[in-house]
């Protein structure tokens, strides 16, 4: 059974699935209309759709009322990243760190959220930004923009990736306010796992 959108799942629900409305088009995956771009589920190296529009208008209006309402600086800091990006990206670390720390922090090219568009990192992209004021506000008010924090504290083994505070994913308020208030990751909220097969 399929539960509704914005349902966040439960183990006792006797309507729990673990991936609903799951689908895939021209080799992109899409639960409940949410594009997923994790180690489980690349995208095609000639996706190629820049910023999106409304995560870029979101992201604005939430830096302006972080700044107008609180004082706090949010920056943009990185968007959209083609493959070939993300190639060098991941390329540069693996020559520096190594690939199984790459691999911690870093997406193989293909495997990158910012590939899709629809992530975004702010301030300072490191472990500085980690506990700032900003920090704190991002990850208590982003959903309010239609954003999540995408890869929380404790749960690496999940998503497959370290702690970032600054890296934010857009899924538009509905899927936004659901995932926050589960308290969950997305691949939890959805059931889904990530590593490279
Ligand atoms: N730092 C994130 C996981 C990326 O490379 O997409
Ligand atoms: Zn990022």
């Amino acid at each position: 059974m399929l539960r509704p959108v914005g349902t966040p799942p439960s183990p006792d629900d006797p309507d729990y699935a673990p991936a609903p409305i799951q689908y895939n088009i021209e080799g992109i995956t899409y639960i409940q209309g949410a594009l997923i771009a994790n180690k489980s589920y690349s995208l095609p190296s000639n996706f190629n759709p820049g910023l999106d529009k409304t995560c870029q208008t979101q992201f604005n209006k939430m830096v302006n009322n972080a700044y107008t309402k609180e004082g706090l600086q949010l920056k943009f800091g990185s968007g959209f990243r083609s493959y070939n990006d993300q190639y060098n990206i991941y390329n540069n670390f693996v020559a520096r760190d190594g690939q199984v720390a790459a691999d911690s922090y870093s997406a193989r090219a293909g495997y990158s959220e910012h590939q899709s568009g629809l992530a975004i990192d702010v301030n300072t992209i490191d472990h500085t930004f980690d506990g700032t004021p900003e920090a704190a506000w991002l990850e208590n008010h982003c959903h309010e923009y239609g954003f999540i924090l995408r890869y929380p504290q404790g749960k690496e083994n999940i998503t497959g990736y370290q702690y970032e505070s600054w890296h934010i994913r857009y899924l538009g308020t509905d899927l936004s306010y659901a995932v926050h208030n589960s308290g969950l990751t997305l691949e939890e909220y959805f059931g889904i796992d990530s590593y490279y097969h």
